[in-house]
């Protein structure tokens, strides 16, 4: 039988970088990892492909689809800081520019795991009549966008026209595809610091470490009360794993993949990630937190979700998975690694006042 061959598509990226190595020691495989910047994939391997270049490119999407068994497609602009301030390049790299591949995927029968996101359900989690829920569910939740000009949702809405597409031709065409929403996943080299190794504003996580890095308080947009439950990156992993494993079980599906018993605050979080960074790095300043409002932060346009937990009983029955890692298990190492990759980088790098972390937005 020949060897397993996948292309992951955003392989550079933070779930591509942990997602390439947890394949290869999973499986026997060849792996054509491709993106435009593949610096944070710090895994070598003999049969990992390094290619750079764009998932839009004509020869890129004819490369991967008469080569792959299985496209792992993740690439994305998906910082919620850019919905609001460039939407039509955010449009373009969630919708416009997979099209192509999706299409050729259908032609060629290739089977497609593609990256959605938990964005699609919107502010809250509703159920099939509308009605408030407690989790979101892949199958029966209504999806709720706000109005056109809450910026906010443009992500979601080209997440959510690309599903409708994928759906579409695996009900009408022959795709075979898996749709997964990964739900606030995290772990080292997740985005970029400010000033360091990227301009705008990370998501959470990073915001975080870069205020602490730099002894600046930690931003709490709205006053932090907003819940998320975060999932560790190697909960995520072995999804993926699972997913490459058992076609019969998922394709056709589409799978929340998240952790629902973490579900935190977002104040909670900062002082959590706060208390490690102090134990870790008892010579750093001790950590201050600043109420902002969402406005100075993010700009006009922005939108939040109250609250995002993920019914994962489909994942659980379909691919045997769940979620094992608590946040008590998971922050030290990702504080430790933060701490490791940045602090002489930060300490070199300019004073960055939370004004620039906002208007740079
Ligand atoms: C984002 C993306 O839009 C999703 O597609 C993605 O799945 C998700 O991140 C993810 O990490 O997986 P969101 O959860 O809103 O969604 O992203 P964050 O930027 O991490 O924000 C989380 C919450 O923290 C928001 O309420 C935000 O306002 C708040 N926040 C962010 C702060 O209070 N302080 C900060 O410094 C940054």
């Amino acid at each position: 039988m020949s060897r397993l061959h996948v292309a992951v598509l955003g392989a550079g990226g933070f779930l591509g970088s942990h997602i390439v190595p947890g394949l290869r020691s999973r499986f026997d495989c060849t792996i054509d990892a491709i993106d435009v910047d593949l610096t944070k994939l710090e895994y070598r391997d003999a049969l990992v492909r390094r290619l750079v270049a764009r998932v839009e490119e004509p020869a890129v999407v004819e490369q991967v689809t008469s080569s792959a068994d299985v496209v792992i497609s993740l690439t994305a602009l998906c910082n919620p800081a850019m919905y609001s301030t460039i939407p039509l390049e955010v449009i373009d790299a969630n919708f416009t520019h997979l099209m192509p591949l999706v299409k050729r995927c259908a032609e060629r029968r290739v089977r497609l795991v593609h990256f959605s996101t938990a964005e699609v359900y919107g502010p809250r989690a509703l159920d099939a009549a509308g009605l408030p829920a407690r989790e979101m569910t892949e199958d029966d939740s209504s999806l709720l966008l706000g109005p056109v000009h809450r910026e906010r949702w443009t992500y979601a809405c080209a997440k959510q026209l690309l599903e409708r597409v994928i759906w579409a031709h695996g009900q009408h065409g022959h795709l075979p595809f898996t749709i997964v929403r990964p739900f606030n996943t995290i772990g080292p080299r997740m985005d970029f610091l400010p000033g360091v190794d990227g301009e705008g504003t990370p998501r959470v996580l990073a915001c975080f470490m870069s205020a602490l890095l730099r002894g600046e308080p930690l931003p709490l947009v709205a006053g932090g009360q907003q819940r998320r439950a975060f999932m560790d990156v190697s909960d995520m992993v072995e999804a993926v794993c699972r997913i490459v494993e058992r076609p019969k079980q998922a394709n056709g599906q589409i799978f929340n993949l998240g952790n629902p018993d973490n579900d935190v605050s977002i104040a909670d979080l900062a002082r959590q990630v706060a208390e490690i960074f102090e134990r870790s790095a008892p010579r750093a300043p001790k950590a201050r937190f600043e109420h902002v409002t969402a406005e100075d932060f993010y700009g006009p346009g922005y939108a939040d979700t109250d609250e995002r937990i993920p019914d994962v009983s489909k994942a659980r029955r379909l691919l045997g998975w769940s979620p094992g890692c608590s946040l008590a298990d998971m922050l030290p190492g990702i504080v430790i690694d933060y701490i490791e990759r940045y602090s002489e980088r930060v300490a070199a790098a300019a004073p960055l006042g939370l004004s620039k972390l906002a208007s740079s937005a």
